[in-house]
């Protein structure tokens, strides 16, 4: 069986994609330093705490283990905080992938899937926006993604590594058997702090509603975290068979406003969720839709659950399941 080594495999949707391999016939393990992640969402193979910066841990495992791919997930995800904080972006994000990189290299590991994302293009100038619109982030987080793709290039050309970067967009919604979901703290994504107000969680913050969008909120491409699993390991067997470098964009092609989430969500749970009006955050695009057109021609990818009603039932039935004596937070998180 082959072994895949699933860096940041403890969290959201790193959890998803070992459980979607080990379905696939695939063994994975999974690496994390547990900094955001959680160790009960290890359910499908061997765990290792671990940092992506510790290079010779890493050596020992892709030695000790025979892995044969490595995912890498495991990076800082807040578009507002690396604004504020742009050091811990750049030094988890950046410098990790680069120590990650230098141990492939050096261990004869030629495989990664990386978890990029639409904050490498910023403000699109064309929507919907495939992988060769200009990349110009307007955050650092954004910066960071960009500059591993250009590093991780760098590395494939010369050290003869292949790579598939999977650029997402809006990962949202929980695994349909309810074995894991979305759990961050704190938590900053839309849809779960939306149905957190849903259950009598604080309410929402709407972040602008004067950008140029028929309801002045901003769009996003919503793509279902089980789709997003699937598509790394439809990756991952395209360069185990001979396919070349590539990046690819995953979403559902589909804009839905803040305000759209919300009116999705009131109208599946039955509750009212609170919101009130709050000004812009620093670094959002006001579009970010995806045209997924190469990884369904390339990858052979179907997302086949990125509706919005069926990402809100999913996360909203992990939720409800999560919330019995569970803790919500002040600020909407749910306790680990
Ligand atoms: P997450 O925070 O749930 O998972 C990240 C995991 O990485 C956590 O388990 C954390 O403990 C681990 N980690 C972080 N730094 C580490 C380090 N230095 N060493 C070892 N482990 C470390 O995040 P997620 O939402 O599952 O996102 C996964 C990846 O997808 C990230 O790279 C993120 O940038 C990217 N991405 C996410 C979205 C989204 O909508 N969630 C969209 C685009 C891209
Ligand atoms: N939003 C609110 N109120 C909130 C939270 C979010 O109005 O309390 C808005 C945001 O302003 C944005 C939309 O809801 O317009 C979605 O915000 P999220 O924080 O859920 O997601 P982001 O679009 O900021 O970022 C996510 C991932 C990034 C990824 C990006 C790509 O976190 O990693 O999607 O689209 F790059």
């Amino acid at each position: 069986m082959r072994k895949v080594l699933v860096i940041g495999g403890a969290g959201y949707i790193g959890a998803h994609a070992s459980k979607m391999l080990r379905s696939a016939g695939v063994s994975p393990v999974v690496y994390d330093s547990l900094v955001a992640g959680h160790r009960s969402f290890v359910k499908w193979g061997k765990f290792v705490k671990g940092d992506v910066s510790d290079r010779r841990l890493l050596k020992a495992v892709f030695k000790a283990e025979k892995i044969n791919a490595v995912l890498h997930f495991a990076a800082y995800a807040s578009v507002g905080e690396s604004v504020e904080n742009p050091a811990k972006y750049y030094d988890n994000n950046l410098s990790g992938t680069l120590a990650l990189l230098d141990a492939m290299r050096d261990s004869g590991v030629k495989t990664l899937v990386f978890s990029s994302s639409a904050a490498v293009y910023g403000e699109p100038i064309k929507v919907p926006i495939s992988e060769g619109h200009p990349k110009n982030p307007v955050n650092p987080y954004g910066r960071t993604k960009f500059f591993i793709e250009e590093a991780v290039a760098d590395y494939s050309r010369a050290y003869s590594m292949k790579f598939t970067c999977l650029r997402y967009f809006n990962a949202a919604g929980a695994d349909p058997a309810g074995d894991i979901g979305e759990s961050h703290y704190p938590e900053t994504h839309l849809i779960p702090l939306v149905l957190c107000a849903a259950s009598g969680g604080p309410a929402i913050k709407v972040y602008g509603g004067n950008y140029e969008t028929p309801d002045g909120t901003c769009l996003r491409d919503y793509v279902h975290v089980t789709d997003l699993a699937d598509a790394h390991y439809l990756a991952l067997k395209r360069l185990w068979s001979g396919g070349d470098s590539q990046n690819y964009n995953l979403g559902n092609g589909k804009a839905h406003s803040v305000l759209q989430v919300i009116d999705a969500a009131e109208k599946h749970t039955g509750k009212r969720i609170p919101f009130v009006m709050a000004p812009r955050r620093v670094g959002d695009p006001a579009v970010l839709v995806a045209s997924s057109v190469l990884a369904k021609r390339d990858l052979r990818w179907r997302p086949r659950l990125s509706v919005l009603d069926r990402i809100i039932s999913t996360a909203w039935s992990w939720h409800m399941c999560r919330k019995n004596g569970v803790h919500h937070r002040p600020d909407g998180a749910i306790d680990k």
